[in-house]
């Protein structure tokens, strides 16, 4: 079983607006900042993935604190992930109270199975680029192609706000969360 550390959290998502991060140490950017030349093959802050294999995985989760974020890389054949080099990312979000809340009154029925994780694919709507995270809690998700027709930014509940996949929802992986003694695993089937 692969098991989260410090090292894995990308970004903490707090309070309200853009959250205050250093990009130099999390190596994540907010929207505002200039994406134009970042690559659309994966997500922000790559260097801090958690690699597991093709197939059925097992993460402890435990160490992700509320409002952060950590990202998962997996190989797969999908071919729904071939504008990501054939990897699957998965963002894990541990909610923040407010952020609960705000996930209770927005979450796509079906898509969340604990309200205070949020597990979502890394992978646009438009045409599968890969989603990049912004450290802006009210829009964390948004596309790393920011061409004039791509540009899709998504909020907390993984649903497109602006940008060519507004209206729509990003897609979900099919997983489990179990508690285990005080560990809480995430299986990915
Ligand atoms: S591929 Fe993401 S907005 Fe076009």
């Amino acid at each position: 079983m692969h098991k989260l550390t410090r090292r894995n959290v990308i970004v903490k998502l707090t309070g309200t607006g853009a959250a205050l991060m250093c990009p130099a140490i999390l190596n994540a950017q907010t929207v505002d900042l200039d994406w134009d030349n970042v690559p659309t093959t994966a997500p922000i802050g790559q260097d801090r993935l958690i690699n597991v294999d093709a197939g059925t995985s097992q993460i402890e989760i435990s160490a992700l604190q509320p409002g952060e974020v950590a990202v998962i890389a997996r190989p797969t054949t999908d071919e729904t992930y071939s504008a990501t080099g054939m990897i699957q990312y998965i963002a894990v979000h541990h909610r923040t109270p407010d952020q609960i809340t705000f996930g209770e009154a927005n979450d796509q029925a079906g898509t969340v199975q604990n309200s205070t994780y949020f597990v979502v694919n890394l992978v646009c709507e438009h045409r599968g680029k890969a989603i990049g995270i912004t450290g802006d809690p009210n829009v964390p998700f948004a596309c790393t192609d920011r061409g004039s027709r791509h540009s899709s930014n998504y909020n907390a509940s993984g649903i497109g706000v602006s940008g060519a996949s507004e209206g729509d929802s990003l897609s979900f992986p099919d997983y489990t969360l179990s508690v285990e003694g005080d560990q809480m695993i995430l299986q990915l089937a």
